[in-house]
This record gives C-alpha cells, structure tokens and sequence, in this order.
C-alpha cells in the first residue's frame, strides 16, 4: 500500500478529510478550547482539516502546526490564508524528532495521527518532552470496530477488515481509538480522561448521510479496493457488495454508527 492514502496526500484524500472535518466540526470540538495566550503544537496537521476549525476557536492562542509532508503544509498554509488564520505557523517537522526545546508548549493536540504510526508511544513520549508541566496532552482517534449500521451486511464488515488489515500492514492501527487511554495513562500523562464521541447518521441528517457515511466512512472503505484485491484479503464480489451495503445505509431507511475517541491528559 503505499502513503497516498494513509497519510492524505492525494487529492481525493485531501477532499474526504475536508468532508470528515467539515461534518464533525463540533462533535469533535466543541471542547477544544485552550487558555488565552496559550502556544500550542498541532502534531501531524496535514493539510489543515483540523488547523481551520481549532485555530480560530483560539484566537488568542498561537498555533504551531507542523507536518512531516511539505506537499500537505502547503495546502494548509493556502487555507488557512485564504481563510483569513492569521494565528497559525506552519512548519515541516517530524514528530519523532522535533527541533523544540523541552516543554516549550502550553498545550498539544494530534487529531488523525497516532492510528498511522507503527510506534504510538514513541511519538507521546517525544511530544510529552516539548510540553510543559500542567499542559494538556489531547489526542483524537477513530476506532474502526465501532462501525456498526443498518441494514446489517457481511461483506461490509468485510471490507472494512480489508481497510483494518491494509493499515495494520503498513505498521498503523484502525483500531486506536481504544487504546487512547491505556497510550495516555502509560505515557505517564496525569487526570487523563477519554470521551467517545459517537456520530449517529440516518437520513433525518442529510448532511452527515453525505459528508459522513458516503462521502468519509464509505469513501475511505472504496479506496482501499485495488490494494485489498490484489493483495487477496478479498474477493472482487465480497468487496464490492460490502461497498454497495455501506452505500445502503445511506438511504431513507438507514442508518450509520461509528464512534471517535477524544483523550486528554495532563503532563
Ligand atoms: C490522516 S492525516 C491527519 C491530518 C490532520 N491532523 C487531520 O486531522 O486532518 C495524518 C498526518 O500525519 C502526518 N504524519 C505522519 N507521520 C508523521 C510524523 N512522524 N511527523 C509529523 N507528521 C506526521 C502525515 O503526513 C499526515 O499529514
């Protein structure tokens, strides 16, 4: 498999994690709200999905949003002029090996990243070393077990296994959101606390129906089809039934559950 899909370089993953973000914007942060003249690191910010929602919840607050990928930094920095973010630095940087001194942020927030990374807790470790004492540690991850929907389908949940196991061969882990608070608490962060936040789509929400199940579960699913084929996790028919269910979910009658995981521990 290679990185355009799991790190959101290509242009149709640029788009879905626009949708996911657009969709989920006050589930996910409606909290994420920091202490006036706070800086904060923004860990693995891709192409700014996350950067245009929190940034301007914080004006009084200045971002450091860094990305190993200059391609998505650029994308970021685009949006966010052209959103007018006047309170957000951009810089190229890997997590695993910041140039910051210790402690130098007041707060840290890594939304999307840690579900990629063969070694989760390195990358804690290596961020709680730039945190201050007293700040917050906040992660955001998705757990694909929590897709549950109607009507029921078996190849759905087959397809979705093809997602979980192409992540899992690429060192990543679709089933992270779990793990947020055992990853905090073992990291030696303090108070950690972890809130599931479950999106409940059935066609009384039109815009979740698209932005969601179609246009960022679904979608996200179909674009592992080439690579699950080729590499014989399934049949052509099994995938592509398992695609057609989850697009069925989205109809009159259906309905689309998957729940994120929002964690937050203090250093
Ligand atoms: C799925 S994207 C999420 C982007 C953004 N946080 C969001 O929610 O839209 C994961 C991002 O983590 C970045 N990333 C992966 N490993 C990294 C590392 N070691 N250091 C910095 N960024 C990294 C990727 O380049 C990618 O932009």
């Amino acid at each position: 498999m290679n990185n355009d899909y799991v790190h959101g370089y290509s242009e149709r993953e640029s788009a879905r994690l626009a949708d996911q973000a657009n969709c989920l914007n006050e589930l996910l942060h409606h909290d994420s709200i920091f202490p006036e003249h706070s800086i904060v690191l923004e860990a693995g910010c891709g192409v700014g999905a996350q950067t245009k929602i929190v940034a301007p919840k914080n004006p009084d607050s200045k971002f450091i949003s860094i990305d190993i990928s200059e391609e998505s930094l650029q994308k970021a920095k685009s949006l966010t002029e052209s959103l007018c973010i006047r309170n957000v630095e951009f810089q190229v940087g890997d997590i695993l090996k910041m140039n910051f001194p210790d402690e130098y942020f007041d707060h840290i927030l890594v939304c999307f990243v840690l579900e990629h990374l063969p070694k989760p807790m390195d990358a804690l470790k290596s961020l709680k070393r730039v945190l201050k004492k007293g700040g917050t540690m906040t992660l955001i991850e998705g757990d694909h077990g929590s897709a549950y929907f109607y009507p029921r389908s078996d190849a759905a949940q087959e397809a979705i296994r093809c997602q979980v196991e192409l992540q899992k061969s690429q060192g990543g882990n679709a089933h992270i959101g779990r793990e947020l608070y055992p990853l905090l608490v073992n990291a030696g962060f303090s108070r950690c606390a972890v809130s599931p936040r479950m999106v409940y789509v059935d066609s009384s929400k039109p815009d979740l129906v698209e932005g969601f199940t179609r246009n960022t579960f679904t979608a996200m699913i179909e674009g592992v089809r080439e690579k699950a084929i080729s590499g014989s996790l399934i049949d052509e028919a099994t995938f592509d039934k398992g695609i057609q269910d989850l697009y069925r979910t989205s109809e009159s009658d259906g309905v689309f559950c998957y729940t994120f995981f929002k964690g937050v521990g203090y250093k």
